[in-house]
Protein backbone atom coordinates (compact mmCIF):
# COMPACT_ATOMS: atom_id res chain seq x y z
CA UNK A 1 0.00 0.00 0.00
CA UNK A 2 1.50 3.80 -0.48
CA UNK A 3 1.11 5.93 2.70
CA UNK A 4 -0.28 9.00 1.78
CA UNK A 5 1.76 11.60 3.07
CA UNK A 6 1.23 15.47 4.30
CA UNK A 7 3.89 18.21 5.55
CA UNK A 8 7.73 18.73 4.60
CA UNK A 9 10.60 16.86 4.56
CA UNK A 10 13.59 17.02 7.11
CA UNK A 11 16.75 15.25 7.28
CA UNK A 12 17.15 12.73 10.40
CA UNK A 13 13.79 12.41 11.95
CA UNK A 14 12.67 10.84 14.77
CA UNK A 15 9.42 8.01 13.56
CA UNK A 16 6.65 7.84 15.70
CA UNK A 17 4.61 5.24 14.62
CA UNK A 18 0.98 5.34 16.54
CA UNK A 19 1.67 9.43 16.41
CA UNK A 20 -1.93 10.25 15.57
CA UNK A 21 -2.67 8.68 19.36
CA UNK A 22 -3.07 9.91 22.44
CA UNK A 23 0.59 9.11 23.66
CA UNK A 24 2.02 9.51 20.43
CA UNK A 25 0.50 13.03 19.88
CA UNK A 26 2.04 14.16 23.04
CA UNK A 27 5.60 12.49 22.24
CA UNK A 28 5.59 14.52 19.21
CA UNK A 29 5.08 17.69 21.00
CA UNK A 30 7.18 17.28 22.88
CA UNK A 31 10.26 16.69 20.49
CA UNK A 32 9.02 19.63 18.40
CA UNK A 33 9.01 21.67 21.36
CA UNK A 34 13.07 20.76 21.21
CA UNK A 35 13.22 21.57 17.35
CA UNK A 36 13.86 17.90 16.70
CA UNK A 37 11.71 16.92 13.50
CA UNK A 38 9.21 13.96 13.51
CA UNK A 39 7.30 11.93 11.46
CA UNK A 40 3.82 10.29 12.58
CA UNK A 41 3.39 7.15 11.14
CA UNK A 42 -0.84 5.97 12.17
CA UNK A 43 -3.31 3.65 9.98
CA UNK A 44 -6.09 5.75 11.98
CA UNK A 45 -7.77 3.06 13.48
CA UNK A 46 -11.27 3.23 14.55
CA UNK A 47 -10.89 0.92 17.75
CA UNK A 48 -11.97 4.30 19.18
CA UNK A 49 -13.29 7.29 17.52
CA UNK A 50 -10.45 8.72 14.41
CA UNK A 51 -11.78 11.91 14.64
CA UNK A 52 -9.94 12.10 18.17
CA UNK A 53 -6.91 11.37 16.01
CA UNK A 54 -7.40 13.49 13.59
CA UNK A 55 -7.81 16.09 16.07
CA UNK A 56 -4.62 15.35 17.81
CA UNK A 57 -2.86 15.61 14.70
CA UNK A 58 -4.92 19.51 14.21
CA UNK A 59 -3.33 20.37 17.41
CA UNK A 60 0.73 19.77 16.91
CA UNK A 61 -0.24 21.62 13.01
CA UNK A 62 -1.56 24.13 15.19
CA UNK A 63 0.69 24.25 17.94
CA UNK A 64 3.90 23.98 15.94
CA UNK A 65 3.07 25.82 12.24
CA UNK A 66 6.59 26.92 10.86
CA UNK A 67 7.61 23.00 12.03
CA UNK A 68 4.56 21.30 10.79
CA UNK A 69 4.75 16.94 11.67
CA UNK A 70 5.15 14.31 8.50
CA UNK A 71 2.15 12.44 8.50
CA UNK A 72 1.93 9.18 7.13
CA UNK A 73 -1.20 6.96 7.13
CA UNK A 74 0.01 3.75 6.98
CA UNK A 75 -0.18 -0.17 8.91
CA UNK A 76 2.41 -1.55 10.50
CA UNK A 77 1.15 -5.03 9.22
CA UNK A 78 1.88 -3.20 5.57
CA UNK A 79 5.82 -3.84 5.36
CA UNK A 80 5.94 -2.80 2.00
CA UNK A 81 4.68 0.72 2.99
CA UNK A 82 7.22 1.22 5.92
CA UNK A 83 10.31 -0.17 3.79
CA UNK A 84 9.22 2.91 1.13
CA UNK A 85 9.22 5.21 3.91
CA UNK A 86 12.67 4.15 5.22
CA UNK A 87 14.01 4.48 2.00
CA UNK A 88 12.12 7.76 1.27
CA UNK A 89 13.13 9.41 4.56
CA UNK A 90 16.23 9.48 7.14
CA UNK A 91 15.09 8.33 10.16
CA UNK A 92 17.39 8.20 13.31
CA UNK A 93 15.24 7.18 16.00
CA UNK A 94 11.88 4.99 16.38
CA UNK A 95 9.67 4.92 19.30
CA UNK A 96 6.83 2.31 18.40
CA UNK A 97 3.85 3.14 19.91
CA UNK A 98 1.85 1.79 17.36
CA UNK A 99 -0.32 -0.94 18.53
CA UNK A 100 -3.41 -2.27 19.96
CA UNK A 101 -4.33 -1.33 23.55
CA UNK A 102 -6.77 -2.67 26.24
CA UNK A 103 -6.63 -5.66 27.62
CA UNK A 104 -10.33 -6.91 27.75
CA UNK A 105 -11.39 -6.01 24.43
CA UNK A 106 -8.24 -8.07 23.34
CA UNK A 107 -9.83 -11.55 24.69
CA UNK A 108 -11.78 -12.27 22.00
CA UNK A 109 -9.22 -11.16 19.38
CA UNK A 110 -6.01 -12.99 19.81
CA UNK A 111 -5.08 -13.09 16.38
CA UNK A 112 -5.69 -9.26 15.83
CA UNK A 113 -3.10 -8.49 18.54
CA UNK A 114 -0.52 -10.97 17.85
CA UNK A 115 -0.85 -9.24 13.82
CA UNK A 116 -0.77 -6.18 15.10
CA UNK A 117 1.60 -6.15 18.31
CA UNK A 118 3.78 -8.58 17.60
CA UNK A 119 4.39 -9.27 13.66
CA UNK A 120 3.82 -5.03 13.26
CA UNK A 121 6.35 -4.88 15.53
CA UNK A 122 8.87 -7.00 14.26
CA UNK A 123 8.33 -5.16 10.88
CA UNK A 124 9.01 -2.02 12.48
CA UNK A 125 12.15 -3.40 13.75
CA UNK A 126 13.42 -5.20 10.97
CA UNK A 127 13.20 -2.07 8.77
CA UNK A 128 15.04 0.02 11.51
CA UNK A 129 18.08 -2.31 11.98
CA UNK A 130 17.88 -2.37 7.95
CA UNK A 131 18.43 1.33 8.41
CA UNK A 132 20.93 0.98 10.96
CA UNK A 133 18.71 3.47 12.98
CA UNK A 134 20.44 4.69 16.33
CA UNK A 135 17.77 4.07 18.74
CA UNK A 136 14.56 2.31 19.42
CA UNK A 137 11.86 2.48 21.90
CA UNK A 138 8.95 -0.07 21.94
CA UNK A 139 5.75 0.39 24.63
CA UNK A 140 4.65 -2.29 25.72
CA UNK A 141 2.83 -2.78 29.48
CA UNK A 142 3.03 -3.26 32.83
CA UNK A 143 -0.06 -6.03 32.20
CA UNK A 144 2.41 -8.70 30.68
CA UNK A 145 3.66 -8.77 34.49
CA UNK A 146 0.31 -10.57 35.62
CA UNK A 147 -0.07 -11.65 38.42
CA UNK A 148 3.25 -11.47 39.48
CA UNK A 149 4.41 -10.17 43.18
CA UNK A 150 4.21 -6.43 43.05
CA UNK A 151 6.00 -3.65 43.14
CA UNK A 152 7.26 -4.94 39.75
CA UNK A 153 10.91 -5.36 39.28
CA UNK A 154 12.20 -5.64 35.54
CA UNK A 155 14.37 -8.71 36.46
CA UNK A 156 11.23 -10.76 37.15
CA UNK A 157 10.29 -12.78 34.39
CA UNK A 158 6.84 -12.07 32.74
CA UNK A 159 5.73 -15.26 30.78
CA UNK A 160 2.43 -15.87 32.90
CA UNK A 161 0.27 -13.02 30.70
CA UNK A 162 -3.22 -13.28 31.54
CA UNK A 163 -4.78 -11.77 27.69
CA UNK A 164 -3.95 -11.80 23.88
CA UNK A 165 -2.66 -8.11 24.95
CA UNK A 166 0.15 -8.47 26.88
CA UNK A 167 1.18 -11.80 24.99
CA UNK A 168 1.68 -10.06 22.04
CA UNK A 169 3.24 -7.27 23.54
CA UNK A 170 5.73 -9.41 25.43
CA UNK A 171 6.34 -11.55 22.18
CA UNK A 172 7.43 -8.28 21.11
CA UNK A 173 9.87 -7.50 23.56
CA UNK A 174 11.35 -10.72 22.79
CA UNK A 175 11.85 -10.29 19.37
CA UNK A 176 13.04 -6.61 19.70
CA UNK A 177 15.40 -8.87 22.11
CA UNK A 178 16.82 -11.13 19.74
CA UNK A 179 17.17 -7.70 17.17
CA UNK A 180 19.38 -6.28 19.43
CA UNK A 181 21.41 -9.55 19.91
CA UNK A 182 22.23 -10.50 16.00
CA UNK A 183 22.31 -6.75 14.47
CA UNK A 184 22.88 -4.93 17.59
CA UNK A 185 19.98 -2.18 17.25
CA UNK A 186 19.63 -0.19 20.64
CA UNK A 187 16.32 -0.83 21.96
CA UNK A 188 14.81 0.06 24.60
CA UNK A 189 11.38 -1.56 26.43
CA UNK A 190 9.17 1.13 28.03
CA UNK A 191 6.67 -0.78 29.87
CA UNK A 192 4.29 1.90 30.66
CA UNK A 193 1.56 1.77 33.01
CA UNK A 194 -2.12 3.07 32.89
CA UNK A 195 -1.47 6.28 31.53
CA UNK A 196 -3.95 8.78 31.64
CA UNK A 197 -4.74 12.88 31.12
CA UNK A 198 -6.13 15.26 29.14
CA UNK A 199 -7.41 14.00 25.70
CA UNK A 200 -6.45 10.54 26.59
CA UNK A 201 -7.95 7.51 25.53
CA UNK A 202 -11.90 7.06 25.51
CA UNK A 203 -11.64 3.56 26.41
CA UNK A 204 -10.02 3.94 29.65
CA UNK A 205 -10.93 4.43 33.15
CA UNK A 206 -9.84 7.96 33.33
CA UNK A 207 -12.78 9.44 30.68
CA UNK A 208 -14.78 6.50 30.85
CA UNK A 209 -15.96 7.35 34.56
CA UNK A 210 -16.57 10.48 33.78
CA UNK A 211 -19.04 9.73 30.73
CA UNK A 212 -20.48 7.44 33.22
CA UNK A 213 -20.96 9.71 36.43
CA UNK A 214 -22.21 12.26 33.72
CA UNK A 215 -24.82 9.82 31.99
CA UNK A 216 -25.77 8.39 35.38
CA UNK A 217 -25.01 5.09 34.23
CA UNK A 218 -23.66 2.24 36.74
CA UNK A 219 -20.51 1.58 36.78
CA UNK A 220 -19.13 -1.63 37.13
CA UNK A 221 -16.67 -2.42 40.51
CA UNK A 222 -14.61 -5.29 39.94
CA UNK A 223 -13.99 -7.34 43.10
CA UNK A 224 -15.66 -4.69 45.28
CA UNK A 225 -13.59 -1.85 43.75
CA UNK A 226 -10.34 -3.46 45.20
CA UNK A 227 -7.97 -3.90 42.13
CA UNK A 228 -5.12 -1.56 42.47
CA UNK A 229 -3.33 0.43 39.11
CA UNK A 230 -0.36 2.33 38.81
CA UNK A 231 -1.68 5.54 37.85
CA UNK A 232 1.07 7.85 35.74
CA UNK A 233 0.41 11.25 34.37
CA UNK A 234 0.74 11.53 30.45
CA UNK A 235 3.12 14.58 31.05
CA UNK A 236 5.36 11.99 33.59
CA UNK A 237 5.00 9.17 30.83
CA UNK A 238 6.10 11.54 27.73
CA UNK A 239 8.99 13.26 29.78
CA UNK A 240 10.71 9.42 30.51
CA UNK A 241 9.90 8.45 26.57
CA UNK A 242 11.93 11.61 25.20
CA UNK A 243 14.74 11.17 27.70
CA UNK A 244 14.77 7.55 26.53
CA UNK A 245 14.76 8.17 22.61
CA UNK A 246 17.80 10.64 23.52
CA UNK A 247 20.05 8.27 25.09
CA UNK A 248 20.84 4.93 23.65
CA UNK A 249 20.79 2.14 26.45
CA UNK A 250 22.00 -1.15 24.48
CA UNK A 251 19.15 -3.40 25.39
CA UNK A 252 17.43 -2.64 28.71
CA UNK A 253 13.68 -3.07 29.94
CA UNK A 254 12.02 0.14 31.92
CA UNK A 255 9.14 0.29 33.87
CA UNK A 256 7.64 3.64 33.44
CA UNK A 257 4.98 3.72 36.26
CA UNK A 258 4.10 6.24 38.97
CA UNK A 259 5.28 4.24 41.44
CA UNK A 260 2.61 3.52 43.94
CA UNK A 261 -1.05 2.19 43.35
CA UNK A 262 -4.55 3.48 44.29
CA UNK A 263 -7.38 0.68 44.41
CA UNK A 264 -10.35 1.61 41.59
CA UNK A 265 -12.84 2.32 44.76
CA UNK A 266 -10.18 5.67 45.97
CA UNK A 267 -9.94 6.11 42.49
CA UNK A 268 -13.82 6.73 41.58
CA UNK A 269 -14.22 8.54 45.30
CA UNK A 270 -11.71 11.34 43.95
CA UNK A 271 -14.00 11.88 41.26
CA UNK A 272 -17.23 12.17 43.21
CA UNK A 273 -15.37 14.70 45.08
CA UNK A 274 -13.73 16.40 42.22
CA UNK A 275 -17.11 16.12 39.79
CA UNK A 276 -19.82 16.70 42.81
CA UNK A 277 -21.41 13.55 41.39
CA UNK A 278 -22.11 10.22 43.64
CA UNK A 279 -21.61 6.95 41.62
CA UNK A 280 -23.94 4.27 41.34
CA UNK A 281 -21.97 1.06 41.26
CA UNK A 282 -22.54 -2.24 40.91
CA UNK A 283 -20.34 -5.04 42.44
CA UNK A 284 -18.96 -7.54 40.19
CA UNK A 285 -16.28 -9.89 40.14
CA UNK A 286 -13.31 -9.21 38.22
CA UNK A 287 -12.74 -11.08 34.59
CA UNK A 288 -9.69 -13.47 34.38
CA UNK A 289 -8.02 -11.22 32.48
CA UNK A 290 -7.59 -8.78 34.89
CA UNK A 291 -4.68 -8.71 36.98
CA UNK A 292 -5.04 -7.64 41.29
CA UNK A 293 -2.19 -5.05 40.98
CA UNK A 294 -0.56 -3.60 38.52
CA UNK A 295 2.28 -1.38 40.43
CA UNK A 296 5.58 0.15 39.11
CA UNK A 297 9.46 -0.29 40.63
CA UNK A 298 10.68 2.75 38.80
CA UNK A 299 14.06 2.69 40.67
CA UNK A 300 15.77 1.69 37.10
CA UNK A 301 14.15 3.88 35.27
CA UNK A 302 15.64 6.71 37.87
CA UNK A 303 18.89 5.60 37.55
CA UNK A 304 19.09 5.26 33.83
CA UNK A 305 16.78 7.96 32.41
CA UNK A 306 17.02 10.66 35.64
CA UNK A 307 13.41 10.19 35.20
CA UNK A 308 10.81 11.06 38.30
CA UNK A 309 7.54 10.98 37.61
CA UNK A 310 5.68 14.34 39.38
CA UNK A 311 2.13 14.27 38.97
CA UNK A 312 0.12 11.84 41.96
CA UNK A 313 -3.05 10.98 41.19
CA UNK A 314 -5.36 13.41 42.37
CA UNK A 315 -3.70 16.27 40.62
CA UNK A 316 -3.54 14.27 37.51
CA UNK A 317 -7.42 13.54 37.43
CA UNK A 318 -8.28 17.24 38.24
CA UNK A 319 -6.59 18.45 35.26
CA UNK A 320 -8.00 15.49 33.11
CA UNK A 321 -11.41 16.75 34.87
CA UNK A 322 -10.80 20.44 33.54
CA UNK A 323 -10.11 19.24 30.40
CA UNK A 324 -13.28 17.07 30.07
CA UNK A 325 -15.10 19.85 31.38
CA UNK A 326 -13.99 22.32 27.84
CA UNK A 327 -13.61 19.82 26.01
CA UNK A 328 -16.97 16.93 26.58
CA UNK A 329 -19.06 19.09 28.23
CA UNK A 330 -18.91 21.92 26.40
CA UNK A 331 -19.57 20.69 23.29
N1 LIG B 1 -2.30 4.35 27.53
C1 LIG B 1 -1.82 3.41 28.36
O1 LIG B 1 -2.15 3.38 29.55
C2 LIG B 1 -0.85 2.35 27.88
C3 LIG B 1 -0.37 1.44 28.82
C4 LIG B 1 0.52 0.45 28.40
C5 LIG B 1 0.94 0.42 27.09
N2 LIG B 1 0.45 1.32 26.20
C6 LIG B 1 0.91 1.21 24.80
O2 LIG B 1 1.34 2.50 24.36
C7 LIG B 1 1.04 2.65 22.98
C8 LIG B 1 0.26 3.94 22.76
O3 LIG B 1 -0.94 3.85 23.52
P1 LIG B 1 -2.05 4.99 23.53
O4 LIG B 1 -2.68 4.96 24.87
O5 LIG B 1 -1.49 6.25 22.99
O6 LIG B 1 -3.12 4.36 22.54
P2 LIG B 1 -3.79 4.95 21.22
O7 LIG B 1 -4.76 3.89 20.77
O8 LIG B 1 -4.30 6.31 21.45
O9 LIG B 1 -2.56 5.02 20.22
C9 LIG B 1 -2.15 3.95 19.42
C10 LIG B 1 -2.15 4.40 17.98
O10 LIG B 1 -1.74 3.31 17.16
C11 LIG B 1 -2.50 3.35 15.98
N3 LIG B 1 -2.53 2.00 15.40
C12 LIG B 1 -3.25 0.93 15.82
N4 LIG B 1 -3.05 -0.11 15.01
C13 LIG B 1 -2.18 0.31 14.06
C14 LIG B 1 -1.59 -0.31 12.93
N5 LIG B 1 -1.90 -1.58 12.63
N6 LIG B 1 -0.75 0.40 12.15
C15 LIG B 1 -0.48 1.70 12.44
N7 LIG B 1 -1.01 2.35 13.49
C16 LIG B 1 -1.85 1.65 14.29
C17 LIG B 1 -3.88 3.82 16.41
O11 LIG B 1 -4.62 4.37 15.33
C18 LIG B 1 -3.54 4.83 17.49
O12 LIG B 1 -3.51 6.15 16.98
C19 LIG B 1 0.29 1.40 22.55
O13 LIG B 1 1.20 0.50 21.94
C20 LIG B 1 -0.21 0.81 23.85
O14 LIG B 1 -0.37 -0.60 23.79
C21 LIG B 1 -0.43 2.29 26.56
Amino acid sequence: MEGQREGRALAGRTLITGGAGFIGSRLAARLLAERQPVILLDNFSDYYDPARKRANIADLRSEFPDRPPLVVEADVRDRAALSQLFVAEEIRRVAHLAGMAAVRYSVERAPLYAEVNTLGSVNVLECARQHEVENFILASTSSVYGNAAPPFREDQIPDRPLAPYPASKRAAELMAHTTHVLFGLNVTIARLFNVYGPAGRPDMMPLKVLDWLHEGRVIPMYDGGALRRDWTYIDDTVEALFRALQQPLGYEILNLGFGATRSFAEFVAIYEELTGIVARKEHLPAPPSEPDTLWSDPTKARRLLGWQPKTDLRTGLQATWDWYRGAVLSR
